[in-house]
Protein backbone atom coordinates (compact mmCIF):
# COMPACT_ATOMS: atom_id res chain seq x y z
CA UNK A 1 0.00 0.00 0.00
CA UNK A 2 1.45 3.24 -0.85
CA UNK A 3 2.39 5.66 1.67
CA UNK A 4 -0.35 8.08 1.39
CA UNK A 5 -3.15 5.96 1.54
CA UNK A 6 -1.85 5.25 5.31
CA UNK A 7 -4.21 6.14 7.64
CA UNK A 8 -2.48 8.44 10.30
CA UNK A 9 -3.90 7.89 13.50
CA UNK A 10 -3.55 10.14 16.94
CA UNK A 11 -3.86 8.08 20.18
CA UNK A 12 -4.85 10.10 23.66
CA UNK A 13 -3.83 7.62 26.12
CA UNK A 14 -2.45 8.38 29.86
CA UNK A 15 -1.84 4.56 30.58
CA UNK A 16 1.79 3.85 29.31
CA UNK A 17 0.72 0.43 29.36
CA UNK A 18 -2.03 0.75 27.22
CA UNK A 19 -0.41 3.35 25.31
CA UNK A 20 2.74 0.72 24.69
CA UNK A 21 -0.13 -2.00 24.05
CA UNK A 22 -1.31 -0.16 20.89
CA UNK A 23 2.02 0.66 19.47
CA UNK A 24 3.18 -2.84 19.56
CA UNK A 25 -0.22 -3.63 17.79
CA UNK A 26 0.85 -1.31 15.05
CA UNK A 27 4.11 -2.42 15.00
CA UNK A 28 4.29 -4.36 11.89
CA UNK A 29 1.96 -3.08 9.58
CA UNK A 30 1.84 -0.51 7.27
CA UNK A 31 -1.67 0.30 7.03
CA UNK A 32 -2.18 2.56 10.04
CA UNK A 33 0.67 4.71 10.97
CA UNK A 34 0.31 6.21 14.45
CA UNK A 35 1.14 9.41 14.60
CA UNK A 36 1.91 9.97 18.33
CA UNK A 37 0.39 8.88 21.47
CA UNK A 38 -0.49 11.54 23.79
CA UNK A 39 -1.17 11.62 27.27
CA UNK A 40 -2.23 15.38 28.25
CA UNK A 41 -5.57 16.09 26.99
CA UNK A 42 -5.49 19.74 26.74
CA UNK A 43 -2.58 19.97 24.18
CA UNK A 44 -4.64 17.37 21.95
CA UNK A 45 -6.74 20.22 20.23
CA UNK A 46 -3.08 21.72 18.88
CA UNK A 47 -1.48 18.51 17.94
CA UNK A 48 -4.56 17.86 15.98
CA UNK A 49 -3.83 20.95 13.54
CA UNK A 50 -0.08 20.08 13.55
CA UNK A 51 -0.05 16.82 12.55
CA UNK A 52 -3.30 16.39 10.66
CA UNK A 53 -4.66 12.71 11.14
CA UNK A 54 -7.13 11.08 10.02
CA UNK A 55 -8.45 9.11 13.22
CA UNK A 56 -8.01 10.27 16.99
CA UNK A 57 -8.59 7.61 19.26
CA UNK A 58 -9.17 8.85 22.57
CA UNK A 59 -9.15 7.19 26.36
CA UNK A 60 -12.19 7.83 27.90
CA UNK A 61 -11.80 7.26 30.95
CA UNK A 62 -8.26 9.58 30.61
CA UNK A 63 -7.79 11.69 34.09
CA UNK A 64 -5.52 14.77 34.26
CA UNK A 65 -6.58 18.55 33.59
CA UNK A 66 -9.01 17.65 30.16
CA UNK A 67 -10.83 14.50 31.27
CA UNK A 68 -11.66 12.10 28.24
CA UNK A 69 -15.56 12.57 28.15
CA UNK A 70 -14.57 16.72 28.05
CA UNK A 71 -12.15 16.02 25.26
CA UNK A 72 -14.40 14.39 23.26
CA UNK A 73 -17.19 17.22 23.32
CA UNK A 74 -14.50 19.73 22.93
CA UNK A 75 -13.10 18.12 19.65
CA UNK A 76 -16.86 17.69 18.70
CA UNK A 77 -17.62 21.31 19.07
CA UNK A 78 -14.31 22.87 17.58
CA UNK A 79 -15.48 20.84 14.46
CA UNK A 80 -12.34 19.42 14.44
CA UNK A 81 -13.04 17.59 11.00
CA UNK A 82 -11.58 14.36 12.12
CA UNK A 83 -13.60 11.38 13.95
CA UNK A 84 -12.96 10.05 17.16
CA UNK A 85 -13.22 6.21 18.89
CA UNK A 86 -13.66 6.18 22.35
CA UNK A 87 -11.73 3.58 24.29
CA UNK A 88 -13.13 2.24 26.87
CA UNK A 89 -13.70 -0.47 29.44
CA UNK A 90 -16.51 -3.23 29.32
CA UNK A 91 -17.65 -1.70 32.77
CA UNK A 92 -18.29 1.61 31.63
CA UNK A 93 -19.42 0.47 28.37
CA UNK A 94 -20.45 3.72 25.65
CA UNK A 95 -22.76 3.98 22.66
CA UNK A 96 -21.56 5.42 19.48
CA UNK A 97 -22.41 8.53 19.07
CA UNK A 98 -21.53 11.21 15.88
CA UNK A 99 -23.74 13.63 17.12
CA UNK A 100 -21.91 13.79 20.00
CA UNK A 101 -18.14 13.24 18.57
CA UNK A 102 -18.19 9.16 19.06
CA UNK A 103 -17.77 7.81 16.26
CA UNK A 104 -17.12 4.44 17.41
CA UNK A 105 -16.43 2.55 20.44
CA UNK A 106 -13.51 0.74 21.22
CA UNK A 107 -13.88 -1.97 24.20
CA UNK A 108 -10.54 -3.63 26.19
CA UNK A 109 -9.43 -5.95 25.80
CA UNK A 110 -9.15 -5.50 21.47
CA UNK A 111 -6.88 -8.06 19.10
CA UNK A 112 -4.57 -5.92 16.69
CA UNK A 113 -7.37 -6.71 14.13
CA UNK A 114 -10.32 -5.30 15.97
CA UNK A 115 -8.08 -1.93 16.36
CA UNK A 116 -6.84 -1.89 12.38
CA UNK A 117 -10.72 -3.20 11.59
CA UNK A 118 -12.30 -0.19 13.66
CA UNK A 119 -9.85 2.16 12.21
CA UNK A 120 -10.62 2.07 8.77
CA UNK A 121 -14.04 1.49 9.38
CA UNK A 122 -14.72 4.99 11.13
CA UNK A 123 -12.60 6.34 8.86
CA UNK A 124 -14.56 5.08 5.30
CA UNK A 125 -18.09 6.30 7.05
CA UNK A 126 -16.48 9.48 8.25
CA UNK A 127 -15.15 10.33 4.57
CA UNK A 128 -18.62 9.32 2.99
CA UNK A 129 -20.52 11.12 5.28
CA UNK A 130 -18.32 14.42 4.59
CA UNK A 131 -18.52 13.84 0.95
CA UNK A 132 -22.33 13.64 0.74
CA UNK A 133 -23.01 17.44 2.61
CA UNK A 134 -25.92 19.83 2.41
CA UNK A 135 -24.91 22.70 0.47
CA UNK A 136 -26.02 23.24 -3.08
CA UNK A 137 -23.05 24.38 -4.94
CA UNK A 138 -23.76 26.71 -7.70
CA UNK A 139 -20.98 27.50 -10.39
CA UNK A 140 -20.82 30.78 -12.61
CA UNK A 141 -19.70 30.66 -15.51
CA UNK A 142 -19.15 32.05 -18.72
CA UNK A 143 -17.93 31.41 -21.81
CA UNK A 144 -16.16 34.84 -22.90
CA UNK A 145 -14.35 37.62 -20.62
CA UNK A 146 -15.82 40.57 -19.14
CA UNK A 147 -19.72 39.51 -19.45
CA UNK A 148 -20.96 39.78 -15.51
CA UNK A 149 -20.10 36.57 -14.42
CA UNK A 150 -18.47 38.13 -11.14
CA UNK A 151 -20.96 40.77 -10.59
CA UNK A 152 -23.81 38.32 -10.97
CA UNK A 153 -22.21 35.56 -8.62
CA UNK A 154 -21.27 38.41 -6.18
CA UNK A 155 -25.27 39.74 -6.07
CA UNK A 156 -26.32 36.25 -6.62
CA UNK A 157 -24.82 35.20 -2.98
CA UNK A 158 -25.22 37.81 -1.54
CA UNK A 159 -28.90 37.64 -2.24
CA UNK A 160 -28.96 34.04 -1.70
CA UNK A 161 -27.99 35.34 2.39
CA UNK A 162 -30.21 37.99 2.54
CA UNK A 163 -32.90 35.13 1.85
CA UNK A 164 -31.85 33.36 5.12
CA UNK A 165 -29.11 31.12 3.30
CA UNK A 166 -25.82 30.57 4.74
CA UNK A 167 -24.30 31.49 2.25
CA UNK A 168 -20.11 30.97 0.62
CA UNK A 169 -18.45 32.92 -2.21
CA UNK A 170 -15.11 31.08 -3.55
CA UNK A 171 -13.29 33.35 -6.46
CA UNK A 172 -11.90 30.76 -8.28
CA UNK A 173 -11.00 33.07 -10.69
CA UNK A 174 -7.11 32.38 -9.42
CA UNK A 175 -5.39 34.29 -11.67
CA UNK A 176 -7.23 37.67 -11.98
CA UNK A 177 -9.49 37.29 -8.55
CA UNK A 178 -11.96 40.84 -8.93
CA UNK A 179 -14.02 40.66 -4.93
CA UNK A 180 -11.08 41.15 -3.10
CA UNK A 181 -10.61 45.03 -5.29
CA UNK A 182 -14.48 44.85 -5.50
CA UNK A 183 -14.67 44.65 -1.52
CA UNK A 184 -12.11 46.92 -0.83
CA UNK A 185 -10.29 43.31 0.99
CA UNK A 186 -7.04 44.48 2.50
CA UNK A 187 -3.90 42.68 0.33
CA UNK A 188 -3.44 41.03 3.87
CA UNK A 189 -6.79 38.68 4.29
CA UNK A 190 -5.91 35.20 3.65
CA UNK A 191 -6.28 33.39 0.65
CA UNK A 192 -6.89 30.20 -0.54
CA UNK A 193 -2.99 29.33 -0.67
CA UNK A 194 -3.15 30.08 3.10
CA UNK A 195 -4.86 26.34 3.30
CA UNK A 196 -2.68 23.50 4.34
CA UNK A 197 -1.41 21.51 1.24
CA UNK A 198 -2.19 18.15 2.23
CA UNK A 199 -4.80 17.60 4.60
CA UNK A 200 -7.05 20.93 4.93
CA UNK A 201 -9.52 20.65 8.55
CA UNK A 202 -12.43 22.75 8.65
CA UNK A 203 -10.84 25.04 10.73
CA UNK A 204 -8.46 26.01 8.31
CA UNK A 205 -11.33 26.78 6.04
CA UNK A 206 -12.62 29.36 9.27
CA UNK A 207 -9.50 31.11 9.58
CA UNK A 208 -8.94 31.40 5.87
CA UNK A 209 -12.37 32.95 4.96
CA UNK A 210 -13.30 36.49 4.80
CA UNK A 211 -16.25 37.09 6.39
CA UNK A 212 -17.42 40.05 4.29
CA UNK A 213 -19.89 42.69 5.83
CA UNK A 214 -22.75 41.74 3.38
CA UNK A 215 -22.91 38.73 5.75
CA UNK A 216 -21.65 35.87 2.86
CA UNK A 217 -18.42 34.49 3.25
CA UNK A 218 -15.43 34.31 0.83
CA UNK A 219 -12.52 32.45 -0.47
CA UNK A 220 -10.69 34.29 -1.65
CA UNK A 221 -7.96 33.91 -4.75
CA UNK A 222 -4.79 34.38 -4.32
CA UNK A 223 -3.29 38.33 -4.24
CA UNK A 224 -0.34 37.64 -6.50
CA UNK A 225 -1.02 36.10 -9.96
CA UNK A 226 2.04 33.43 -10.17
CA UNK A 227 0.27 31.73 -7.22
CA UNK A 228 -2.24 30.28 -9.19
CA UNK A 229 -0.51 27.03 -9.81
CA UNK A 230 -0.39 26.19 -6.72
CA UNK A 231 -3.91 25.06 -6.45
CA UNK A 232 -4.98 21.49 -7.55
CA UNK A 233 -7.86 19.75 -8.25
CA UNK A 234 -7.54 18.22 -5.67
CA UNK A 235 -7.28 21.19 -3.01
CA UNK A 236 -10.64 22.40 -4.94
CA UNK A 237 -12.47 18.92 -4.14
CA UNK A 238 -11.79 18.71 -0.48
CA UNK A 239 -12.65 22.42 -0.51
CA UNK A 240 -15.71 21.79 -1.51
CA UNK A 241 -16.14 19.23 0.18
CA UNK A 242 -15.38 20.30 3.40
CA UNK A 243 -17.72 23.78 2.78
CA UNK A 244 -20.91 21.66 1.54
CA UNK A 245 -20.98 20.28 5.31
CA UNK A 246 -21.06 24.00 6.56
CA UNK A 247 -23.47 26.39 3.82
CA UNK A 248 -26.31 25.99 2.45
CA UNK A 249 -25.70 27.23 -0.80
CA UNK A 250 -21.44 28.02 -2.23
CA UNK A 251 -21.26 30.33 -5.25
CA UNK A 252 -18.42 29.78 -7.37
CA UNK A 253 -17.17 32.84 -10.02
CA UNK A 254 -15.05 30.88 -12.32
CA UNK A 255 -12.32 32.64 -14.83
CA UNK A 256 -12.80 32.26 -18.55
CA UNK A 257 -11.92 29.07 -20.57
CA UNK A 258 -11.51 25.41 -19.81
CA UNK A 259 -8.72 25.18 -17.32
CA UNK A 260 -8.79 21.24 -15.69
CA UNK A 261 -9.68 23.22 -12.28
CA UNK A 262 -12.49 25.31 -13.77
CA UNK A 263 -13.81 22.05 -14.82
CA UNK A 264 -13.55 20.40 -11.85
CA UNK A 265 -15.90 23.54 -10.18
CA UNK A 266 -18.92 22.78 -13.14
CA UNK A 267 -18.44 18.98 -12.63
CA UNK A 268 -19.13 20.09 -8.58
CA UNK A 269 -21.87 22.13 -9.62
CA UNK A 270 -25.24 21.23 -8.89
CA UNK A 271 -26.09 24.19 -11.24
CA UNK A 272 -24.21 26.13 -13.70
CA UNK A 273 -25.55 29.40 -14.42
CA UNK A 274 -24.29 29.99 -17.62
CA UNK A 275 -23.83 34.53 -18.41
CA UNK A 276 -24.87 34.96 -21.43
CA UNK A 277 -25.07 38.89 -23.57
CA UNK A 278 -26.14 39.36 -26.90
CA UNK A 279 -23.17 39.76 -28.71
CA UNK A 280 -22.38 37.80 -31.17
CA UNK A 281 -18.83 36.09 -30.01
CA UNK A 282 -20.96 35.32 -27.35
CA UNK A 283 -23.35 33.14 -28.90
CA UNK A 284 -20.65 31.32 -31.25
CA UNK A 285 -18.89 30.64 -27.30
CA UNK A 286 -21.89 29.95 -25.98
CA UNK A 287 -22.90 27.06 -29.18
CA UNK A 288 -19.05 25.81 -28.68
CA UNK A 289 -19.64 25.20 -24.70
CA UNK A 290 -23.19 23.54 -25.15
CA UNK A 291 -21.55 20.98 -27.35
CA UNK A 292 -18.44 20.81 -24.34
CA UNK A 293 -21.14 20.06 -21.66
CA UNK A 294 -22.50 17.67 -23.70
CA UNK A 295 -19.55 16.03 -24.05
CA UNK A 296 -18.86 16.04 -20.52
CA UNK A 297 -22.36 14.04 -20.18
CA UNK A 298 -23.89 17.31 -18.10
CA UNK A 299 -28.12 16.42 -18.43
CA UNK A 300 -29.37 19.75 -19.98
CA UNK A 301 -30.84 20.64 -16.86
CA UNK A 302 -27.99 21.03 -14.84
CA UNK A 303 -27.19 24.37 -16.85
CA UNK A 304 -29.31 27.21 -17.37
CA UNK A 305 -28.62 30.74 -18.97
CA UNK A 306 -28.36 34.13 -17.65
CA UNK A 307 -28.82 36.71 -19.63
CA UNK A 308 -26.80 39.46 -18.49
CA UNK A 309 -27.52 43.55 -19.33
CA UNK A 310 -31.06 41.86 -20.82
CA UNK A 311 -31.97 45.05 -21.95
CA UNK A 312 -29.31 46.12 -23.82
CA UNK A 313 -29.60 43.40 -27.13
CA UNK A 314 -27.66 46.01 -28.97
CA UNK A 315 -29.58 44.92 -32.41
CA UNK A 316 -29.38 41.34 -32.02
CA UNK A 317 -32.67 39.78 -32.11
CA UNK A 318 -33.72 37.95 -29.08
CA UNK A 319 -34.82 35.02 -31.13
CA UNK A 320 -31.14 34.45 -31.84
CA UNK A 321 -29.98 34.20 -29.05
CA UNK A 322 -32.32 31.94 -28.05
CA UNK A 323 -31.94 29.98 -31.22
CA UNK A 324 -28.49 29.74 -30.11
CA UNK A 325 -28.84 27.81 -26.67
CA UNK A 326 -31.68 25.48 -27.92
CA UNK A 327 -33.98 26.85 -25.84
CA UNK A 328 -35.22 30.26 -23.98
CA UNK A 329 -32.45 31.51 -21.42
CA UNK A 330 -34.14 30.96 -17.77
CA UNK A 331 -32.89 34.30 -15.99
CA UNK A 332 -32.76 37.52 -17.58
CA UNK A 333 -30.55 40.55 -15.17
CA UNK A 334 -31.17 44.47 -16.55
CA UNK A 335 -27.78 46.75 -17.41
CA UNK A 336 -27.72 49.44 -14.84
CA UNK A 337 -24.44 50.79 -15.49
CA UNK A 338 -24.85 53.92 -12.54
CA UNK A 339 -25.86 51.34 -10.02
CA UNK A 340 -23.29 48.98 -10.66
CA UNK A 341 -20.38 51.36 -11.24
CA UNK A 342 -21.61 52.85 -8.12
CA UNK A 343 -21.46 49.82 -5.80
CA UNK A 344 -18.36 48.59 -7.48
CA UNK A 345 -16.83 51.88 -6.22
CA UNK A 346 -18.03 52.05 -2.70
CA UNK A 347 -17.64 48.22 -2.00
CA UNK A 348 -21.13 47.34 -1.25
CA UNK A 349 -22.77 44.93 -3.60
CA UNK A 350 -26.04 46.24 -5.35
CA UNK A 351 -28.40 44.14 -4.09
CA UNK A 352 -27.74 45.68 -0.41
CA UNK A 353 -26.83 49.19 -1.63
CA UNK A 354 -30.19 49.59 -3.69
CA UNK A 355 -32.15 46.64 -3.09
CA UNK A 356 -35.60 48.36 -4.60
CA UNK A 357 -33.44 48.83 -8.09
CA UNK A 358 -34.67 46.82 -11.21
CA UNK A 359 -31.10 45.04 -11.42
CA UNK A 360 -31.44 43.92 -7.93
CA UNK A 361 -35.21 42.91 -7.92
CA UNK A 362 -34.10 40.99 -11.27
CA UNK A 363 -31.21 39.15 -8.51
CA UNK A 364 -33.85 37.87 -5.86
CA UNK A 365 -35.47 36.67 -8.82
CA UNK A 366 -33.03 34.85 -10.23
CA UNK A 367 -32.43 33.45 -6.74
CA UNK A 368 -35.92 32.87 -5.82
CA UNK A 369 -36.13 30.36 -9.17
CA UNK A 370 -32.97 29.01 -7.62
CA UNK A 371 -34.76 27.89 -4.52
CA UNK A 372 -37.97 26.96 -5.91
CA UNK A 373 -35.56 23.92 -8.17
CA UNK A 374 -35.24 22.61 -4.16
CA UNK A 375 -38.91 22.30 -4.14
CA UNK A 376 -39.91 20.80 -7.15
CA UNK A 377 -43.51 19.59 -5.46
CA UNK A 378 -44.61 23.71 -4.63
CA UNK A 379 -42.64 24.32 -8.04
CA UNK A 380 -45.35 22.12 -9.87
CA UNK A 381 -48.16 23.45 -8.26
CA UNK A 382 -47.32 27.08 -8.54
N1 LIG B 1 -25.92 44.16 -15.47
C1 LIG B 1 -24.93 45.03 -15.61
N2 LIG B 1 -25.17 46.35 -15.85
C2 LIG B 1 -24.18 47.23 -15.98
N3 LIG B 1 -22.87 46.92 -15.91
C3 LIG B 1 -22.55 45.64 -15.70
C4 LIG B 1 -23.55 44.63 -15.53
N4 LIG B 1 -22.92 43.45 -15.31
C5 LIG B 1 -21.60 43.71 -15.35
N5 LIG B 1 -21.36 45.01 -15.58
C6 LIG B 1 -20.05 45.68 -15.74
O1 LIG B 1 -19.32 44.92 -16.69
C7 LIG B 1 -17.94 44.87 -16.35
C8 LIG B 1 -17.50 43.41 -16.27
O2 LIG B 1 -18.16 42.79 -15.16
P1 LIG B 1 -17.50 41.60 -14.35
O3 LIG B 1 -16.17 41.96 -13.86
O4 LIG B 1 -18.52 41.17 -13.40
O5 LIG B 1 -17.37 40.56 -15.53
P2 LIG B 1 -16.58 39.17 -15.59
O6 LIG B 1 -17.30 38.38 -16.59
O7 LIG B 1 -16.43 38.62 -14.25
O8 LIG B 1 -15.18 39.67 -16.13
P3 LIG B 1 -13.77 38.87 -16.14
O9 LIG B 1 -13.79 38.05 -17.37
O10 LIG B 1 -12.77 39.98 -16.17
O11 LIG B 1 -13.72 38.05 -14.88
C9 LIG B 1 -17.79 45.59 -15.05
O12 LIG B 1 -17.35 46.89 -15.30
C10 LIG B 1 -19.18 45.60 -14.48
O13 LIG B 1 -19.36 46.72 -13.66
MG1 LIG C 1 -14.74 37.92 -13.20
Amino acid sequence: MAATDQVRLLVVEDVPQVGQYIRSLLNSQQQIKLLDVMSDGSKVASQIAQLRPDVVIVDALLQGRVKGPTLIAQLHAARAGVPVIALTVPQKPIEPDPEQGIHAVLSMPFSGYDLISRIHAVQATFQETQAAGNARIITVFAPKGGVGTTTVALNLAVAFSQAGRRTALIDASLQFGDLRALLKVPMTAPSIVDLPTDRIAETDLSDVLWRDPSGIDILLAPPRVEQHEMITVRDLDKILSLMRRVYDIIVVDTMVGLDERTVALLDAADTIIEIVTFDSTTIHNTLVMADTFRSLGYPPTKVRYLVNRADSSGGIPEQDLAAAIGRIPEHQVVSDGRLVVQSNNEGVPFVLAEPSARISQDIVTVVNQLMALDRPAVAARS
